[in-house]
């Protein structure tokens, strides 16, 4: 496995690839690797014949404020974990100064997109993804990229900015790696106390509630909602509940009916000062 610090080595090395008729699969990431990111490396693994990782915390992403200090930074057991799963063959490490190099001035914003469900309490982030995610494309030139379900807006907003610039690349959404009580992989799950990280799952429990609600035929999204709120309330160390309903899987609306073939149910809340996400997608026809 190689290390490639600047963009312009890691695009040479990827067209290189590329016109040797070579399948590139590209899996972002911000680092602190966990089984999560691991499925994806593997996924690409699978169907490619260059497997590319990137590990940047990207500034652009985090709004004043927010955790971009405090976020885990474990560069070296992430190239340990890459290279001892023998998936990867590059890992780009690009510095900030070499990807927002003096006189960047480039916005990219999915609107619409951008501005629903997590995007409402967390202004700029989403401009932040499309713009790297961009970047990162342009530079490692992949066939595929791979991004988790667990970041289900996101894999939505970069779904759209491809068909709509016309990217020459695939999607590839991969499930949502879940640890035994059900709660998420997130490397934001390192932020936890003992006493948090015990009381974190009542997030995938209340969306599942509602799952299950939703197998039995109720389809009032109020009354849904309010149900998945209170199995929240129910867990104390819940601070504050950004949002938790259901929404359109597509345009990401939220819904007031509960009865399209496919619906997400989708909710952020705060356990202290970390923010968690989860979602499930509901197909109604099975
Ligand atoms: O999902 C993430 O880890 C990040 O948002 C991404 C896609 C690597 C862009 O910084």
């Amino acid at each position: 496995m190689e290390t490639v610090r600047l963009p312009r080595v890691m695009q040479e090395t990827a067209l290189m690839g590329k016109r040797a008729g070579k399948a590139i699969g590209f899996v972002p990431t911000m680092g602190a690797l966990h089984e999560g990111h691991l499925s994806l490396v593997k996924a690409a693994r699978s169907e490619n014949d260059i497997v590319v990782a990137s590990i940047f915390v990207n500034p652009a992403q985090f709004a004043a404020g927010e955790d971009f200090d405090r976020y885990p930074r474990t560069v070296s057991d992430d190239l340990e974990k890459l290279s001892s799963s023998g998936l990867a063959d590059f890992v780009f490490l690009p510095e900030a100064q070499n990807i927002y190099p003096p006189g960047f001035a480039t916005r990219v914003d999915v609107a619409g997109l951008s501005e629903r469900m997590c995007g409402a309490f967390r202004p700029g982030h989403f401009q932040g993804v499309a713009a790297i995610v961009l970047k990162l494309l342009n530079i490692v030139q992949p066939a595929r990229a791979y991004f988790g379900q667990k970041d289900y807006q996101q894999s939505v907003i970069i779904k759209r900015l491809v068909k709509d610039l016309n990217l020459p690349v695939e999607v590839v959404v991969c499930p949502t790696m879940r640890e035994p009580d059900g709660l998420a992989m997130s490397s934001r799950n390192a932020y936890l106390s003992p006493r948090q990280r015990k009381a974190a799952p009542a997030l995938y429990r209340a969306l599942q509630a509602a799952a299950s609600a939703m197998a039995e035929g109720r389809r009032d999204a109020g009354g849904l909602r309010a149900l998945m709120r209170q199995a929240l309330r129910d867990e104390p160390l819940f601070s504050a509940v950004d949002y938790i309903s259901i929404f359109d899987a597509e345009t990401l609306e939220e819904l007031e009916n509960a009865d399209r073939n496919v619906v997400l149910l989708a909710g952020a809340a705060r356990i202290g000062a970390t923010r968690l996400i989860d979602n499930l997608l509901v197909n109604n026809l099975k």
